[in-house]
Protein backbone atom coordinates (compact mmCIF):
# COMPACT_ATOMS: atom_id res chain seq x y z
CA UNK A 1 0.00 0.00 0.00
CA UNK A 2 1.36 3.39 -0.82
CA UNK A 3 0.45 6.12 2.51
CA UNK A 4 1.13 9.40 2.05
CA UNK A 5 0.95 11.35 5.59
CA UNK A 6 1.42 15.54 6.05
CA UNK A 7 2.89 16.80 8.72
CA UNK A 8 4.87 13.79 9.17
CA UNK A 9 8.39 14.97 11.29
CA UNK A 10 7.31 14.92 14.80
CA UNK A 11 4.29 14.05 16.64
CA UNK A 12 1.11 11.98 15.70
CA UNK A 13 2.41 12.26 12.12
CA UNK A 14 5.62 10.70 12.63
CA UNK A 15 4.30 8.05 14.75
CA UNK A 16 1.66 6.81 11.91
CA UNK A 17 5.22 6.69 9.69
CA UNK A 18 6.48 4.24 11.98
CA UNK A 19 3.05 2.19 11.95
CA UNK A 20 2.77 2.05 8.22
CA UNK A 21 6.62 1.43 7.28
CA UNK A 22 6.34 -1.25 10.48
CA UNK A 23 3.41 -2.55 8.35
CA UNK A 24 5.42 -3.17 5.29
CA UNK A 25 4.14 -0.17 3.07
CA UNK A 26 5.42 2.46 1.31
CA UNK A 27 5.35 5.88 3.46
CA UNK A 28 5.38 9.19 1.57
CA UNK A 29 6.01 11.85 4.39
CA UNK A 30 5.78 14.95 4.64
CA UNK A 31 7.13 18.09 6.63
CA UNK A 32 7.43 21.37 5.73
CA UNK A 33 11.34 21.81 5.95
CA UNK A 34 12.37 20.40 8.86
CA UNK A 35 12.66 16.84 8.58
CA UNK A 36 12.49 16.11 12.28
CA UNK A 37 12.25 12.39 13.62
CA UNK A 38 12.23 11.24 9.78
CA UNK A 39 15.92 12.30 9.71
CA UNK A 40 16.43 8.62 11.97
CA UNK A 41 14.29 6.60 9.47
CA UNK A 42 15.75 7.97 5.75
CA UNK A 43 17.86 4.31 4.99
CA UNK A 44 14.61 2.73 5.14
CA UNK A 45 13.94 2.60 1.19
CA UNK A 46 10.15 1.86 1.85
CA UNK A 47 10.26 5.49 3.47
CA UNK A 48 9.71 8.51 0.68
CA UNK A 49 10.44 11.91 2.43
CA UNK A 50 8.77 14.96 0.59
CA UNK A 51 8.52 18.82 1.50
CA UNK A 52 4.97 20.69 1.76
CA UNK A 53 3.89 23.47 3.62
CA UNK A 54 0.01 22.39 2.90
CA UNK A 55 -0.86 26.08 3.37
CA UNK A 56 0.47 26.60 -0.39
CA UNK A 57 0.69 24.81 -3.58
CA UNK A 58 3.40 22.18 -3.89
CA UNK A 59 5.92 22.76 -6.27
CA UNK A 60 6.35 20.05 -9.47
CA UNK A 61 9.26 17.89 -7.64
CA UNK A 62 6.96 16.68 -4.55
CA UNK A 63 4.34 15.79 -7.67
CA UNK A 64 7.14 14.52 -9.61
CA UNK A 65 8.25 12.36 -6.45
CA UNK A 66 4.94 10.53 -6.18
CA UNK A 67 3.35 7.33 -6.83
CA UNK A 68 1.02 7.22 -9.85
CA UNK A 69 -1.57 5.39 -6.99
CA UNK A 70 -1.88 6.04 -3.34
CA UNK A 71 -4.20 4.13 -1.48
CA UNK A 72 -4.36 6.07 1.58
CA UNK A 73 -4.20 9.83 2.08
CA UNK A 74 -4.07 10.81 6.10
CA UNK A 75 -4.35 14.43 6.55
CA UNK A 76 -2.84 15.27 9.70
CA UNK A 77 -0.68 18.08 9.58
CA UNK A 78 -2.69 20.75 11.81
CA UNK A 79 -1.97 23.39 14.24
CA UNK A 80 -3.73 24.86 17.70
CA UNK A 81 -2.64 28.26 17.42
CA UNK A 82 -2.49 30.38 20.57
CA UNK A 83 -2.14 28.51 23.99
CA UNK A 84 -3.30 29.83 27.48
CA UNK A 85 -5.49 32.40 27.07
CA UNK A 86 -5.30 33.53 22.93
CA UNK A 87 -8.47 31.93 22.30
CA UNK A 88 -10.56 33.37 24.66
CA UNK A 89 -13.84 35.42 23.60
CA UNK A 90 -11.89 38.62 24.74
CA UNK A 91 -8.30 37.68 23.39
CA UNK A 92 -8.58 35.74 19.86
CA UNK A 93 -8.17 37.64 16.61
CA UNK A 94 -9.37 37.60 13.21
CA UNK A 95 -5.86 36.86 12.02
CA UNK A 96 -5.85 33.68 14.35
CA UNK A 97 -9.35 32.79 13.42
CA UNK A 98 -7.74 33.31 9.52
CA UNK A 99 -4.64 31.24 10.03
CA UNK A 100 -5.61 28.10 12.01
CA UNK A 101 -8.76 27.60 9.72
CA UNK A 102 -6.36 27.53 6.86
CA UNK A 103 -4.23 25.30 8.22
CA UNK A 104 -6.67 22.73 9.55
CA UNK A 105 -9.40 23.09 6.79
CA UNK A 106 -8.20 24.46 4.17
CA UNK A 107 -5.38 22.46 3.47
CA UNK A 108 -6.56 19.08 4.07
CA UNK A 109 -8.91 20.07 0.73
CA UNK A 110 -6.20 21.38 -1.25
CA UNK A 111 -4.34 18.16 -0.59
CA UNK A 112 -7.20 15.85 -1.94
CA UNK A 113 -7.74 18.22 -4.43
CA UNK A 114 -4.18 17.79 -5.46
CA UNK A 115 -3.98 14.07 -5.05
CA UNK A 116 -7.75 13.19 -6.10
CA UNK A 117 -6.37 11.54 -9.42
CA UNK A 118 -4.12 9.28 -7.48
CA UNK A 119 -6.54 7.70 -5.11
CA UNK A 120 -7.48 5.46 -7.96
CA UNK A 121 -6.91 1.88 -6.55
CA UNK A 122 -10.55 0.10 -5.34
CA UNK A 123 -10.16 0.97 -1.53
CA UNK A 124 -8.41 3.92 -1.85
CA UNK A 125 -9.07 5.90 1.83
CA UNK A 126 -8.67 9.53 3.20
CA UNK A 127 -8.42 10.16 6.89
CA UNK A 128 -8.81 13.46 8.12
CA UNK A 129 -7.45 13.95 11.50
CA UNK A 130 -9.81 16.78 13.34
CA UNK A 131 -10.45 16.34 16.69
CA UNK A 132 -13.37 15.92 19.56
CA UNK A 133 -12.76 19.59 20.24
CA UNK A 134 -14.58 20.55 16.87
CA UNK A 135 -17.61 18.06 18.01
CA UNK A 136 -20.30 20.80 18.68
CA UNK A 137 -22.01 18.40 20.90
CA UNK A 138 -18.75 17.57 22.78
CA UNK A 139 -18.53 21.37 23.85
CA UNK A 140 -19.55 21.47 27.11
CA UNK A 141 -16.38 24.29 28.45
CA UNK A 142 -16.33 26.97 25.12
CA UNK A 143 -13.49 29.03 24.43
CA UNK A 144 -10.64 27.81 22.14
CA UNK A 145 -12.60 29.82 19.62
CA UNK A 146 -10.29 29.58 16.04
CA UNK A 147 -8.93 25.22 16.85
CA UNK A 148 -12.48 24.75 17.35
CA UNK A 149 -14.52 26.09 14.55
CA UNK A 150 -11.37 24.92 12.04
CA UNK A 151 -11.97 21.19 13.45
CA UNK A 152 -15.91 21.45 13.09
CA UNK A 153 -15.32 22.70 9.96
CA UNK A 154 -12.97 20.18 8.45
CA UNK A 155 -15.43 17.07 10.29
CA UNK A 156 -17.81 19.08 7.50
CA UNK A 157 -15.31 19.45 4.90
CA UNK A 158 -14.63 15.42 5.27
CA UNK A 159 -18.49 14.83 5.00
CA UNK A 160 -18.80 16.38 1.77
CA UNK A 161 -15.92 14.24 0.25
CA UNK A 162 -17.56 11.07 1.74
CA UNK A 163 -20.70 12.10 -0.18
CA UNK A 164 -18.82 13.34 -3.58
CA UNK A 165 -16.69 10.48 -3.70
CA UNK A 166 -18.59 7.25 -2.67
CA UNK A 167 -19.24 6.60 -6.35
CA UNK A 168 -15.75 6.70 -7.28
CA UNK A 169 -15.29 3.69 -4.68
CA UNK A 170 -13.45 6.55 -2.44
CA UNK A 171 -13.45 6.11 1.52
CA UNK A 172 -13.38 9.39 3.63
CA UNK A 173 -13.12 9.29 7.05
CA UNK A 174 -12.95 11.62 10.26
CA UNK A 175 -10.84 10.73 13.20
CA UNK A 176 -10.28 11.97 16.62
CA UNK A 177 -6.90 10.52 18.01
CA UNK A 178 -7.52 10.80 21.69
CA UNK A 179 -5.67 13.33 24.10
CA UNK A 180 -2.10 12.40 22.82
CA UNK A 181 1.33 13.50 24.47
CA UNK A 182 2.62 15.53 21.58
CA UNK A 183 3.78 18.46 21.24
CA UNK A 184 0.38 19.55 20.98
CA UNK A 185 -1.14 17.81 23.33
CA UNK A 186 1.39 18.39 26.15
CA UNK A 187 2.35 15.81 28.50
CA UNK A 188 -0.49 15.35 30.71
CA UNK A 189 -2.76 13.73 27.45
CA UNK A 190 -4.20 10.64 28.25
CA UNK A 191 -2.56 8.30 25.32
CA UNK A 192 1.00 8.20 24.06
CA UNK A 193 1.23 8.10 19.99
CA UNK A 194 2.23 4.41 19.47
CA UNK A 195 -2.14 3.99 21.09
CA UNK A 196 -3.39 6.57 19.28
CA UNK A 197 -1.85 5.73 15.89
CA UNK A 198 -2.31 1.83 16.04
CA UNK A 199 -5.87 2.66 17.05
CA UNK A 200 -6.43 5.25 14.10
CA UNK A 201 -5.64 2.50 11.58
CA UNK A 202 -7.78 0.15 13.04
CA UNK A 203 -10.48 2.38 12.54
CA UNK A 204 -9.11 2.78 8.95
CA UNK A 205 -8.82 -0.81 8.35
CA UNK A 206 -12.48 -1.20 9.49
CA UNK A 207 -13.72 1.62 7.85
CA UNK A 208 -16.33 0.06 5.77
CA UNK A 209 -18.26 -0.69 9.34
CA UNK A 210 -18.78 3.65 9.72
CA UNK A 211 -21.23 5.28 7.81
CA UNK A 212 -19.44 7.55 4.87
CA UNK A 213 -17.66 10.66 6.70
CA UNK A 214 -18.10 9.31 9.65
CA UNK A 215 -16.30 10.74 12.63
CA UNK A 216 -14.57 8.25 14.60
CA UNK A 217 -12.10 8.23 17.65
CA UNK A 218 -8.73 6.05 18.23
CA UNK A 219 -10.55 3.43 20.45
CA UNK A 220 -13.19 3.43 17.26
CA UNK A 221 -16.18 5.32 19.32
CA UNK A 222 -18.43 7.39 16.99
CA UNK A 223 -17.82 11.34 17.57
CA UNK A 224 -21.51 12.84 17.37
CA UNK A 225 -20.99 16.21 16.15
N1 LIG B 1 -2.23 15.67 20.31
C1 LIG B 1 -3.53 15.65 20.55
O1 LIG B 1 -3.97 15.43 21.71
C2 LIG B 1 -4.52 15.86 19.44
C3 LIG B 1 -5.90 15.74 19.76
C4 LIG B 1 -6.83 15.92 18.75
C5 LIG B 1 -6.42 16.17 17.46
N2 LIG B 1 -5.08 16.30 17.17
C6 LIG B 1 -4.72 16.56 15.78
O2 LIG B 1 -3.77 15.59 15.35
C7 LIG B 1 -2.91 16.14 14.35
C8 LIG B 1 -1.46 15.94 14.76
O3 LIG B 1 -1.30 16.55 16.04
P1 LIG B 1 0.03 16.41 16.93
O4 LIG B 1 -0.43 16.30 18.32
O5 LIG B 1 0.94 15.42 16.34
O6 LIG B 1 0.62 17.89 16.73
P2 LIG B 1 2.12 18.42 16.71
O7 LIG B 1 2.97 17.54 17.56
O8 LIG B 1 2.02 19.87 17.03
O9 LIG B 1 2.55 18.22 15.18
C9 LIG B 1 1.88 18.96 14.18
C10 LIG B 1 2.44 18.57 12.84
O10 LIG B 1 1.77 19.34 11.83
C11 LIG B 1 2.77 19.97 11.03
N3 LIG B 1 2.29 21.22 10.41
C12 LIG B 1 1.77 22.30 11.01
N4 LIG B 1 1.49 23.25 10.10
C13 LIG B 1 1.85 22.74 8.89
C14 LIG B 1 1.82 23.21 7.58
N5 LIG B 1 1.38 24.45 7.28
N6 LIG B 1 2.25 22.42 6.57
C15 LIG B 1 2.72 21.18 6.85
N7 LIG B 1 2.79 20.66 8.07
C16 LIG B 1 2.36 21.44 9.09
C17 LIG B 1 3.92 20.23 11.99
O11 LIG B 1 5.10 20.53 11.29
P3 LIG B 1 6.29 21.46 11.96
O12 LIG B 1 7.14 20.54 12.80
O13 LIG B 1 6.99 22.02 10.78
O14 LIG B 1 5.60 22.52 12.78
C18 LIG B 1 3.94 18.90 12.71
O15 LIG B 1 4.55 17.92 11.92
C19 LIG B 1 -3.31 17.62 14.24
O16 LIG B 1 -4.19 17.78 13.15
C20 LIG B 1 -4.03 17.89 15.54
O17 LIG B 1 -4.94 18.94 15.46
C21 LIG B 1 -4.12 16.13 18.13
Amino acid sequence: MNVFITGANRGLGLAFVSYYLDHGHSVYACHRGNTGGLSLMQDNPDLHVLEWDVTTEPDSTLLEALPDSIDLLINNAGIYGPMKNGQTLEAVTADTMHHVYDVNCVAPLRVVQTLLDRLTRPGATIANVSSKMGSSTDNSSGGTYAYRAAKAALAIVSKSMAMDLEGQGIRVITLHPGWVRTDMGGESGLIDTTESVSGMASVIDDIDKYKPGAFVAFDGAIVPY
